[in-house]
């Protein structure tokens, strides 16, 4: 596809998408502190102002179904940008119209200004021609940052590349580049970290991953299934029955294949699911006492997990380890996030959602060689899939 490099922006408008879906802090409209999307799109827009461009950003936040909702504005997203980019950045009420053309008319080269959320108009999801068209109308050409968003079909995404001269910029490249690592030619061995809730969330990708993986690791809540698959008692934790099957034929797929299946060997299990529950205890993954609820991967797990890992040259980790967000059943992912950051020489690639906010919230990002800023789109990519939003571009 068509890189930033190819694109002729010097003097122009360019309108970008990004996506600046971050976690608002309700009542306060003030964001959480999360702000690796926005901070993930600095070398485009810096790169766009270099070229003495206009810059005109617009995202979505949220799910407003296109009508206003004045908790899902832009504004402070906006504020936040302006802080990590050194420069003001105008927040517009409009993203189409004869306001938002007028601002766009007023403004100079090395300005940046952006649109209010996309979704308050029904045209943006319904991949509305006119509403693309307007949007297009504002800007000289396009650029494509927004991979978090990409595997959706919408004006933004899909519209405006059909009208505009386009391209993806730097942090879609680097997403389709390091995703892409997984599913060209890794340098082996190859490893896959998996996690999170639930198996279903992840079937497609283990299918697409699994043959290519020298080893598999399986942890979080999908755990639970792979545990009950291989006839241990999990306790309360909730199985998920109809999934047994995939689980058991992940683990025959894997044997033929001379693939290593690591499922935990111990675990942290509470009394009830609850942040404070009344007893924990580090038990054996064949010792879960009855009415008892699976928290998070041994300390023994975690440490053989790492120690596996140290012998991978490829890591792709998609989901924590346990209940990551419950400060007492956060330790496995630590442990592994902690040992997957200090390995030198390894390509580790993180798979976006809550599993880059772990990442985050433990200072560990700039070590890995990517955490991906898609959670729904990341998962897509290591689906095989094709993302709209990237298929729309043209090629290089
Ligand atoms: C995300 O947060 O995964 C993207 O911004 C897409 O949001 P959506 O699932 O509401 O389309």
């Amino acid at each position: 596809k068509r890189t930033l490099g190819q694109l002729d922006v010097s003097g122009k408008a360019v309108l970008v998408r990004v996506d600046f879906n971050v976690p608002i802090e309700q009542g306060a409209g003030a964001i959480a502190n999360y702000d690796q999307r926005l901070r993930a799109t600095l070398p485009t827009i810096e790169y766009l102002l270099e070229q003495d461009c206009r810059v005109i950003l617009c995202s979505h936040l949220g799910r407003p179904r296109g009508v206003f909702d004045g908790s899902l504005r832009m504004a402070p997203v906006g504020d936040r940008l302006a802080i990590l980019l050194g420069q003001p950045v105008t927040s517009l009420s409009d993203c189409v119209g004869p306001a938002a053309h007028r601002h766009v008319a007023s403004m100079s080269a090395g300005q940046v200004a952006l649109l209010e959320n996309l979704r308050f108009w029904p045209g943006e999801e319904a991949n509305d021609a006119e509403f693309a068209g307007d949007l297009a109308s504002l800007a000289d050409c396009f650029v494509m940052d927004a991979f978090a968003v990409a595997h959706r079909a919408h004006a933004s995404t899909v519209g405006i590349p059909r009208l505009l001269p386009s391209a993806m910029g730097l942090l879609t490249q680097r997403e389709v580049e390091s995703l892409g690592v997984a599913l060209g030619q890794p340098e082996r061995p190859m490893a896959a970290l998996m996690g999170g809730a639930k198996v279903s969330d992840k079937i497609l990708v283990l299918q697409n991953l699994l043959e290519r993986l020298d080893h598999l690791f399986i942890g979080g809540g999908m755990a639970v299934t792979f545990l009950a698959a291989t006839g241990n008692s999990v306790g309360a934790s909730p199985v998920e029955t109809d999934r047994l099957d995939f689980a058991r034929d992940v683990l025959q797929r894997a044997a033929q294949n001379g693939i290593t299946v690591h499922i935990p060997e111990d675990l942290v299990v509470a009394s009830e699911f609850s942040g404070e529950p009344a007893r924990t205890a580090n038990v054996n993954a064949d010792d879960v006492p009855d009415g008892w609820y699976i928290m998070d991967v041994g300390v023994r797990t975690a440490d053989k997990f790492m120690r596996a890992l140290a012998g991978c040259k490829t890591i792709i980790w998609n989901g924590p380890m346990g209940v990551f967000e419950m400060q007492r059943f956060s330790a496995g992912t630590r442990t592994v996030a902690n040992g997957i950051a200090g390995l030198r020489g390894v390509t580790t690639v993180v798979g976006g959602g809550s599993t880059a906010e772990a990442v985050e919230a433990l200072g560990l990002e700039a070590q890995m060689t990517h955490v991906s800023t898609g959670g729904g789109a990341s998962l897509e990519f290591l689906e095989g899939r094709d993302l709209p939003g990237i298929a729309a571009l043209p090629d290089a």
